[in-house]
């Protein structure tokens, strides 16, 4: 369940949390779609990987992190860029928070099923958001029959910094293989592939290219950019430039805040200027 917003502002303060800086990559989306919001952007990188972890611990370090957002950074609409919390702690979350709160899931699947012509797609993510069949469900409520995939291996590859690897490339092939196999085996025709976790964006090309034929790969940043200007009031909205403040990010890490700066840049294309750390508990 999302919240509608109803008092659009012209740069409203946006809360975007992630386990780590992958979601960086929604952010990106997002100044596209928004570029005079104000944003507020969280990676918990001290309790990163979230995709490991059961539900209870997921909801909680979720909560506590959009409670940070909002009630320390004064966020008026949140934007859970991780799929790990956007599958397992969506319900903590808006618990936790008295803020519109948009997930991922929902707007990847509908990016799938504006996609999908078989409307058969396959979908990569970590070990607890395929658990939780999240991903299915939505594609199920849009029409579609989703083959999900753990794909544990890769993010602590790409956090090592090897998306142009031949060791990450191998590791592909063998999960798409397996998956593939899977979807063959249930009699599904796959013609799209949705990168269900923060980190497999910068690893698209290697995706796509380990794909058979026909298979478009997709990722939600997008969609879930577009959504959020649309709760916001603010899809389509061509602002005078001097009507409004530049868009400002403020970036926080409960950890690691060197390797953050460096690596984020990666994810969001351009530098994420200076990190502040901060301390949520354990
Ligand atoms: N942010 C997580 C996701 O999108 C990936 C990293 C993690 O496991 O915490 O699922």
């Amino acid at each position: 369940m999302t919240h509608t917003a109803t008092q659009p502002s012209e740069s409203p303060v946006i809360g975007v949390f992630d386990s780590g800086f992958g979601g960086l990559t929604v952010l990106k989306a997002l100044l596209t779609h928004m570029p005079h919001a104000q944003y507020a952007f969280l990676g918990d990188t001290a309790r990163l990987p979230y995709g490991s972890k059961s539900q209870r611990t997921i909801a909680r370090y979720a909560a506590e992190s959009a409670q940070f957002l909002v009630n320390e950074q004064k966020a008026e609409f949140l934007v859970i860029a991780c799929n790990t919390a956007s599958a397992l702690a969506m319900e903590a979350i808006q618990a936790a928070v008295p803020v519109p709160v948009l997930g991922v899931i929902e707007p990847g699947a509908a990016a799938a099923a504006a996609h999908s012509r078989t409307r058969n797609v396959l979908v990569v993510a970590t070990e607890a958001t395929v658990h939780s069949h999240a991903y299915a469900a939505a594609c199920q409520r849009q029409g579609l029959h989703g083959v999900e995939k753990a794909c544990p291996l890769l993010v602590p590859l790409v956090e090592e910094g090897w998306v142009d690897h031949p060791v990450t490339e191998q590791v592909v092939s063998i999960y798409l293989d397996e998956l593939m196999a899977e979807a063959q085996a249930a009699g599904q025709r796959p013609d799209t592939l949705v990168l269900g976790c923060t980190h497999y964006p910068l690893l698209h090309k290697v995706f796509q290219s380990k794909v058979p034929v026909g298979v478009q790969v997709i990722d939600s940043a997008e969609a879930t950019a577009a959504a959020a200007a649309r709760m916001l009031g603010l899809a389509g909205r061509s602002l005078r430039a001097d009507a409004v403040p530049a868009p400002s990010i403020r970036c926080f890490a409960t950890d690691s805040v060197e390797k953050f700066e460096r690596l984020g840049s990666r994810f969001l294309g351009h530098s994420v200027g200076k990190v502040s750390l901060v301390d949520l508990g354990g």
